[in-house]
C-alpha cells in the first residue's frame, strides 16, 4: 500500500496512474502538484486525487512515493523545487519518455543521482493529453521500462516495479542509454515523421483538396501528428543525439527508395516492399496475442 502518493504533473499519464493504482485500491491519498487550478480542481471533481497543492515543496511533504510526469523540458525545475522538501525514505520516480535527461537533470539537480531514484518511462499513452484524458486501464497489458543505476537502492526498484504491477503493466529493465536508442527508433523516429509529413502536406497550396481526398491510411499514419506540441519539442531536444543518429539512417533508406522510384527499378522496390511488409506481418502476428491488442498505443 502506498501512504501518500504525490503526482506531479496530473495529466494523461500522471492522472492515468492516479487512477490505476487508487482502482486497485492501493493507495491511500493522493496529492497533486501542477500549474493550472483549473485541471488540478477537475482532477479532484474527478477523483483522480484527493488534494493538491499550489506549492510544488508542500505537495510531496509527507509522500512516501512521488511520481513526477511533466514534459521533459520541466523536469529540472521540479526536482530543484522539492530536492530539500522530500523526505528520507520517500521514493522518486518518473514517466517521462527520454531517461538520460531525466537523470542528468536529477543529478543537477541533487548534486548526485539520488539512490531513491527510480527512472521510469510507461510504453502506453495517447494523443491526448490533460486529467480528462486519463484512464485507469492505460497501461494494462502495457510495457514500462523502469532504467535503474547502479547507485538505485533495490528496495525502492522493487517498490516502484510492483507500482506498475499494480496497474497492469509488464514491467522490464534496460540501461538509460539503451532505452534513449530503442526508443529513438519505435517512437521518436515514427512520430518525426507524422509531424513532418502533415506540415509538408499542410504548407502544399493545394492543401484542402489534399486532405479533402486523404484516406485511411493518411489518417491512420497521422494520428500521432496530432500528439501535444510541447511534449514532442521536449522529447527531441531531450533524445536529440540518438533521434538524430536515427534520422540519419532513415534519410540514408528513404534516399534508396527514391533512387529506385527514379531509375524505375521496380525490382529494388519489390524487394523494399517485400521485407517491410514482412518483417510487419511478423510484428502484428506477434501483437495479435497481446491481451490488449484493440487498444490504441502511443509511444
Ligand atoms: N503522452 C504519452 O503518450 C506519453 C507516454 C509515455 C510517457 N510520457 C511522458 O509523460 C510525461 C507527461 O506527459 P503527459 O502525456 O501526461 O502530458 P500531459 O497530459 O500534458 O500532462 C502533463 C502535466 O504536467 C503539467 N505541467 C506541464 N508543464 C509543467 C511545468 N512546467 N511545471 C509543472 N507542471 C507542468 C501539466 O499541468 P499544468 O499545465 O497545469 O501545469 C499537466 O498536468 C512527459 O514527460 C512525457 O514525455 C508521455
Amino acid at each position: 500500500m502506498i501512504e501518500r502518493l504525490a503526482v506531479i504533473g496530473v495529466g494523461l499519464i500522471g492522472g492515468s496512474l492516479a487512477r490505476a493504482l487508487r482502482g486497485a485500491a492501493m493507495v491511500r491519498e493522493i496529492i497533486g502538484y501542477g500549474r493550472s487550478l483549473p485541471n488540478l480542481e477537475r482532477a479532484r471533481e474527478l477523483g483522480v486525487i484527493d488534494g493538491f497543492s499550489p506549492d510544488l515543496g508542500k505537495a510531496v511533504e509527507g509522500a512516501d512515493l512521488v511520481f513526477v510526469s511533466v514534459p521533459l523540458g520541466a523536469m529540472r525545475g521540479v526536482f530543484e523545487a522539492i530536492r530539500d522538501r522530500l523526505s528520507p525514505r520517500a521514493i522518486l520516480t518518473d514517466g517521462g519518455s527520454v531517461k538520460g535527461s531525466v537523470v542528468a537533470d536529477a543529478a543537477a539537480a541533487f548534486g548526485r543521482v539520488p539512490s531513491r531514484l527510480v527512472p521510469g518511462h510507461p510504453i502506453a499513452g495517447t494523443e491526448r493529453s490533460g486529467v480528462e484524458a486519463s484512464f485507469p486501464e492505460l497501461f494494462r497489458h502495457r510495457r514500462v521500462i523502469l532504467t535503474p543505476l547502479p547507485e538505485t537502492d533495490p528496495q525502492a526498484l522493487e517498490r516502484v516495479e510492483w507500482m506498475w504491477r499494480t496497474c497492469g503493466a509488464e514491467v522490464s529493465r534496460m540501461s538509460v542509454a539503451h532505452h534513449d536508442e530503442v526508443l529513438a527508433a519505435t517512437s521518436h523516429l515514427p512520430h518525426m515523421l507524422a509531424f513532418g509529413l502533415v506540415d509538408a502536406l499542410a504548407r502544399m497550396d493545394e492543401t484542402d483538396e489534399i486532405f479533402r481526398y486523404a484516406a485511411g491510411g493518411f489518417r491512420d499514419f497521422t494520428r500521432i501528428a496530432s500528439s501535444n506540441p510541447v511534449m514532442w519539442r521536449d522529447i527531441c531536444m531531450a533524445n536529440r543525439e540518438a533521434l538524430s543518429a536515427m534520422l540519419a539512417r532513415f534519410g540514408v533508406e528513404l534516399a534508396d527508395l527514391a533512387e529506385g522510384i527514379r531509375r524505375g527499378d521496380g525490382e529494388r522496390l519489390l524487394s523494399i516492399f517485400e521485407r517491410a511488409k514482412a518483417a510487419r506481418d511478423r510484428y502484428v502476428e506477434g501483437a495479435a496475442t497481446h491481451p490488449n491488442a484493440a487498444a490504441p498505443q502511443q509511444e
